[in-house]
């Protein structure tokens, strides 16, 4: 099984540059390793110097990049429970079904349940072909709600559960013949409940997930990070180490600088003491925004060696 990492915090902090600066140190280390974008402002192919694809597409040696676009993985999320609902459901029912259905496309969360439902299967079958598996998830918050959704998600196909069977015994009672016939949602829901367990328990094993957060020294994203550690902590996941990213050079030398350069000091500090218990590595600003994988190598250098997972036996 793959050793999965998340690469968490605000947008523009340098999750993208980070999770493939390190995506890079893991394959040039000779580990199979799966790049995955979950954001869909990403710049990874202006760094690889071509667009990834939905499929794990090839960039070096040893390392694949993939792409989940939240519009395709919704379209394949909804055929998918179109191909379920389908033998169910007949005549003018199915119209009225396959109608709610496409509403559901634009309702909250359905594009998160399909994200959520392609990272599973991503951990559960795709990671099984590699030795790591690299994150580079969307902006702050949706980090947290994408990785707390199997414990949420858990919850809510119980419910399911629980009155489908309210349900199967009420008909045994009214037949009363004893007799329980095959029940296709009840057995969908099996499946998917199975899945979301083998998927949480994966999540919530430091030794094999972990998440980094990405920080930059500046006032709200370290209050943020400060957040982000206990809410995910919350939801029983390993947050493994800090990055603190962009962070000015000591050798300034305009006034205006010097004066970015010290504002920048007390939040590095207060990001350090949040992260005491952590690996925290420090980033330096660098003079352009980096264009391409030749560019991130201060930033790979700067996360050399850098394990957030759990020693494991
Ligand atoms: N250490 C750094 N020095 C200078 N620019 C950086 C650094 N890290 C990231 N950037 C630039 O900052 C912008 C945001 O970075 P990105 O990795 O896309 O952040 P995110 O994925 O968190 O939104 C990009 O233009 C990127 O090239
Ligand atoms: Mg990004």
């Amino acid at each position: 099984m793959a050793r999965s990492l998340f690469f968490g915090g605000k947008g523009g902090v340098g999750k993208t540059s980070c999770a493939t600066a390190y995506a890079l140190n893991c394959a040039a280390a000779g580990q199979k390793t799966l790049l995955v974008s979950t954001d869909p402002a990403h710049n990874l192919a202006d760094l690889f110097g071509r667009a990834p694809g939905a499929t794990p597409t090839r960039m070096r040696p040893d390392l694949d990049v993939v792409e989940l676009d939240p519009d395709r993985e919704t379209q394949r999320y909804l055929d998918q429970v179109k191909d379920t609902i389908r033998p169910l459901v007949s005549g003018e029912r199915s119209t009225t079904v396959f109608r709610q259905l496409e509403l559901a496309r634009h309702a909250p969360g359905t594009e998160e349940a399909a994200l959520f439902d392609a990272l599973v299967g991503l951990l559960l079958e795709t990671g099984r072909d590699y030795d790591r598996l690299i994150f580079d998830t969307a902006p702050g918050g949706h980090t947290v709600r994408l990785l707390a959704l199997p414990e949420i998600m858990g919850a809510w196909v119980d419910g399911l559960m629980q009155r489908r069977r309210k349900v199967r015994s009420d008909y045994k009672a009214w037949l009363g013949d004893g007799e329980v016939v095959d029940d296709p949602i009840q057995e969908a829901l099996m499946r998917r409940r199975g899945r979301l367990a083998a998927a949480r328990e994966h999540l919530t094993c430091a030794a094999y997930s972990a998440v980094v957060l990405v920080a930059n020294p500046e006032r709200l994203p370290t209050l943020e990070t400060a957040r982000t550690r206990e809410l995910l902590e919350s939801h029983g996941l390993h947050v493994g180490a800090l990055v603190i990213n962009k962070c000015l050079p000591e050798d300034v030398d305009s006034t205006w600088l010097i004066n970015w350069r010290d504002e920048q000091r007390p939040w590095r500090e207060q990001l350090a003491a949040t992260f005491a218990d952590r690996p925290v590595r420090e980033i330096g600003h660098q003079p352009h925004a980096p264009a391409s994988s030749d560019d991130l190598q201060p930033l790979s250098d700067a996360l050399q060696g850098l394990t957030p997972w759990q020693d494991h036996d």
